[in-house]
């Protein structure tokens, strides 16, 4: 057996942890020979919740797990961790503005961008799940200076398997039989969900999702509302937000960044633009990307016709306008 990893969930007592810990703790994510401590940090006034959870996993007796350290201290959570689902963010309240939210919310990257500067591993592996998620990494980030800022991500996959689903179930084919859906931008209804690039195979021939699908007004209308505003419709079929679902798209996150992506297959994160795709360098901004020993690449020479290219700016102009709120926000 391998020497445990530490990995921390953040929101420990939330909706979307709820969902996500089992997972987690019966190795679909980093193994199933790969021993865990799990550490669970949540507010104060939510520690006795937070019990209850810990009781449950302990109930579901699981091999993987060493150890497990609920806690409402910072400076405890993220000592010596190797991995961080930070998915732990203050929900939008009634009356409550968009930017307050964010600055309400970027302050606890900040604070937690610090405490992974002095506390975790320089190693650690970091997706950010609280929203705004893409805007929380890049802050997150910034104030950790000292890990490198390839090690932060913020999460579209959720979006990416929406997309997959959507196409497959206009195609009737199974989600696994469509590839390489990409979700540019950010996690947010300006997201540009593009399938230019993807396949499908059907019938045992591998072709391309436009060409199967025969309908362009489709793809380029309804498919992509469908996809960016899909969070908007389950809260409000479900009167509450995507957690089961969520909580499987930050497994298939962190699984593939740890194990790597299938030869010929790419998947979207939100990762540090190094400028490819003409995309503001630093901005964290989702991409396709390969992964392989633990590093990703984003995918490079991908064709980019006006159409995307106009999509992919509209959401890379909210992501700079949330950067300058949020850099504000962290000097208040
Ligand atoms: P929830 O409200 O059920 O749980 C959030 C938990 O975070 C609560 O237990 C809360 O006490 C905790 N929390 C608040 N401040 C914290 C702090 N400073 N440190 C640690 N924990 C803290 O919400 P849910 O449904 O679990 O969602 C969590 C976040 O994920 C939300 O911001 C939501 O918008 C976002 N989300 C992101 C998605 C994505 O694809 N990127 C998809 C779905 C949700």
């Amino acid at each position: 057996m391998p020497e445990p990893i530490k990995v921390l969930v953040t929101g420990a007592a939330g909706q979307i942890a709820y969902s996500l810990l089992y997972s987690v703790a019966k190795g679909d994510v980093f193994g199933k020979d790969q021993p865990i401590i799990l550490v669970l940090l949540d507010i104060t006034p939510m520690m006795e919740v937070l019990k209850g959870v810990v009781m449950e996993l302990q109930d579901c007796a699981l091999p993987l797990v060493q150890e497990m350290i609920p806690t409402d201290k910072i400076e405890e959570a993220f000592k010596d961790i190797d991995a961080a689902l930070l998915v732990g963010a203050m929900p939008r309240r009634d009356g409550m503005e968009r930017k307050d939210l964010l600055a309400a919310n970027v302050k606890i990257f900040q604070e937690q961008g610090k405490a992974l500067d002095h506390y975790a591993k320089k190693t650690v592996k970091v997706v950010v799940v609280g929203n705004p998620a893409n805007t929380n990494a890049f802050i997150c980030s910034k104030f950790a200076p000292s890990i490198p800022k390839e090690n932060f991500s913020a999460l579209t996959r959720l979006d990416q398997n929406r997309a997959q689903a959507q196409i497959a179930g206009r195609l009737n084919v199974p989600n696994n039989a469509v590839k390489n859906c990409i979700i540019w931008g950010n996690h947010s209804s300006t997201q540009f969900p593009d399938v230019s690039h993807a396949t499908v195979t059907k019938n045992g021939v591998v072709q391309p999702v436009a060409e199967a699908v025969k309908d362009d007004h489709w793809l380029n209308n309804e498919f992509i509302k469908t996809v960016q505003n899909r969070g908007a419709a389950v809260i409000k079929a479900r009167k509450l937000s995507s957690a089961m679902s969520a909580a499987k798209a930050i497994c298939d996150h962190m699984r593939d960044w740890w194990f790597g992506t299938h030869e010929g297959e790419w998947v979207s994160m939100a990762v540090p633009s190094d400028g490819s795709y003409e995309i503001e360098q630093d901005l964290m901004y989702s991409f396709p990307v390969n992964i392989k020993n633990g590093k990703y690449t984003i995918v490079q020479g991908l064709k980019i016709d006006d159409n995307a290219r106009e999509k992919m700016n509209v959401t890379m102009k909210e992501l700079k306008e949330e950067r300058e709120m949020a850099l504000a926000a962290c000097q208040e």
